[in-house]
Formats: structure tokens, C-alpha cells, sequence
């Protein structure tokens, strides 16, 4: 497996466990009420679950897996998906943060983030989907 999909898919398993855990905080809240703000925790736990965990996890497996050039590099343009990685976890983080906080440029931001890792990866990708070639 490449050292990029290693490291999506280790921050892909932080924003589970850290979603899991809001999770688990907004569920018990909900059985016996003890901290009212604790539903705050609802956006940013959609935030690290949709995209911090599920998206990033499908990036970091499809640079694996996506077909690979014959000649090197063999997976293509990887400092795009390297950008990706970048833009998609502070994107995540300033969502989060701007969601919590209640500071609507930090998630407008948070989002810009995410949406260019979102057109970085697709433009790296575009060039391996290719059919496959019969010698
Ligand atoms: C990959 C896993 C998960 C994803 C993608 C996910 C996603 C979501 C989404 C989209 C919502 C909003 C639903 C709505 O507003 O109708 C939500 C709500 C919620 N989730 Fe999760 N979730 C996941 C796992 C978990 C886990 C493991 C827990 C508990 C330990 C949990 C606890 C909650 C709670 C308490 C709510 C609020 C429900 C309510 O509005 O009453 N989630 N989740």
C-alpha cells in the first residue's frame, strides 16, 4: 500500500474515533440528559464521520487500488492527492471548529477546503480510469 493511502487511511480511523466518541456523548445525553450543549456536537459529528471518515477512507483506498501507469510514476500525479489530504483534514478540522464555535467563515472556509481536495483528487484520478488495454 502507498505511504499517501496509509496516512488517509490513519486519519480516516482518528475522525471515526473521535466521530464515535461524539457520537456515543450525544446518545447518552440523549438517555439521561446531563449536558444540553452537548447536542452542538451533532454537525461536527456528521463532519468527521461523512467526510473526515468515509470519504477520506474511499480516497485513501481508491490511490491504492485505482489502475496504475505502466511507466513511473506509477501512480500518477501524487502530490495532487497529497494536496487533498491536506485541504480534506483542515477543511474537517475548520468545519468542525466553525461549527462548534458557532463562526460561519470558519465552516465557509472549512468547506472551499474540502471541495478543492475534493477537485484535486478527481484531477489526479481522471488519467489512471482508463480502459483496460488488450497487447
Ligand atoms: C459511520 C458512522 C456514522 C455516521 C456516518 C453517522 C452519521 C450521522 C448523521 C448524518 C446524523 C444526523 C441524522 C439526522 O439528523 O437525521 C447522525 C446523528 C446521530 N448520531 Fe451518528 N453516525 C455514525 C455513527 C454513530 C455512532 C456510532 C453513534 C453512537 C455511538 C452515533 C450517534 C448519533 C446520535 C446520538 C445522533 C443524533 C440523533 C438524533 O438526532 O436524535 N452515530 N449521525
Amino acid at each position: 500500500m502507498p505511504r499517501l493511502s496509509v496516512w488517509m487511511i490513519r486519519a480516516a480511523l482518528t475522525h471515526l474515533g473521535i466521530g464515535f466518541l461524539f457520537g456515543g456523548l450525544m446518545l447518552a445525553n440523549k438517555g439521561v440528559p446531563f449536558e444540553p450543549s452537548l447536542w452542538r456536537l451533532l454537525p461536527v459529528h456528521i463532519d468527521l464521520l461523512l467526510i473526515g471518515w468515509l470519504l477520506q477512507l474511499a480516497m485513501g483506498v481508491a490511490f491504492w487500488i485505482a489502475p496504475r501507469f505502466s511507466d513511473r510514476p506509477r501512480y500518477g500525479r501524487a502530490w495532487l492527492v497529497w494536496a487533498a489530504f491536506i485541504l480534506l483534514n483542515s477543511g474537517v478540522l475548520l468545519n468542525a471548529w466553525g461549527d462548534w464555535s458557532g463562526t460561519p467563515v470558519a465552516t465557509f472556509i472549512g468547506w472551499c477546503c474540502i471541495l478543492s481536495a475534493g477537485l484535486c483528487f478527481v484531477i489526479h484520478l481522471v488519467p489512471r480510469i482508463k480502459p483496460l488495454a488488450i497487447t
